[in-house]
């Protein structure tokens, strides 16, 4: 049975009591008995306070980016030590934003990624083409090249979790995703170039794969229900409970 994981992207919208208030309304009217994995990345200051009031457990906490050095002079980057302190599981790595505004390129992914599978925190690896990309015919092409530039060189033991987030990019924020059965074609592009560098059973073992790009209650079973989509990463939708907690019951349906 599939555990689908359904993880919130908070990126810079919310106040510190929004966030607060936000995670208390989520958190609250969480099942006790959930299938789907509920992870949720706020941003910093609200990652150490949600910490402190995450007493069920039943949410992990994600977040949304971490620098490749472990110690040292770094002003303004934070650590994954400093991540695991607030009890922080996972991370997300490479996101669109991140390679749009801070000039984030597939060498600083891979560097961030080892430095994350030396620590005990799950990479969640974005990649994703742009509008022209597509356009050009190059979908296939550009994400085979970014999971092989992110990837390269590792070294899995197995014992290793990592999901990576397939996210046009266009769509994100735009409020209207891709059909399901696209998007499951390109899980299957990522699944078999992972396939390629490591053999199945690393690939079995160690890797999920989810969609991110507007992603909303009414279309979410669309995806899940597809055989290689392991969940959504969500923006927009995660910034509402009713929202969010719709997305979370429709996955729990499923199965
Ligand atoms: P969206 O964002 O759901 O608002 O499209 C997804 C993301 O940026 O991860």
């Amino acid at each position: 049975m599939k555990q689908p994981y359904i993880i919130a992207n908070w990126k810079m919208q919310l106040s510190l009591n929004e966030s607060l208030s936000l995670f208390g309304e989520i958190d609250e009217v969480l099942p006790e008995k959930n299938k789907a994995n509920v992870v949720i990345c706020p941003s910093y200051t609200a990652l150490a306070k949600i910490n402190e009031i995450n007493t069920r457990k039943k949410i992990k906490l994600g977040a949304q980016n971490v620098f490749w050095e472990e110690i040292g002079a770094y002003t303004g980057e934070i650590s994954t030590k400093m991540l695991e302190e607030v009890d922080c599981k996972y991370v997300i790595i490479g996101h669109s934003d991140r390679r749009k505004y801070f000039k984030e390129d597939d060498d600083v992914v891979h560097h961030k990624l080892k430095t994350v599978l030396d620590s005990s925190l799950v990479p969640i690896v974005c990649v994703g083409e742009d509008f022209q990309q597509r356009q050009e015919g190059k979908k296939d092409y550009t994400i085979i090249s970014q999971v092989t530039k992110a990837f390269s060189g590792i070294d899995f033991k197995g014992n290793e979790k990592v999901i990576i987030a397939y996210e046009p990019v266009w769509v994100i924020g735009s409020g209207q995703a891709i059909n399901a059965e696209d998007a499951e074609y390109m899980h299957e592009i990522i699944k078999q170039t992972i396939i390629d560098l490591f053999g199945v059973g690393i690939f079995e073992k160690i890797f999920k794969i989810i969609y991110g790009g507007s992603i909303n209650a009414k279309i979410v079973k669309t995806f899940l229900v597809q055989p290689n989509i392991d969940g959504v990463l969500v923006g927009g939708a995660s910034l509402n409970a009713d929202k969010f907690l719709e997305i979370i019951k429709e996955a729990n349906d499923i199965y």
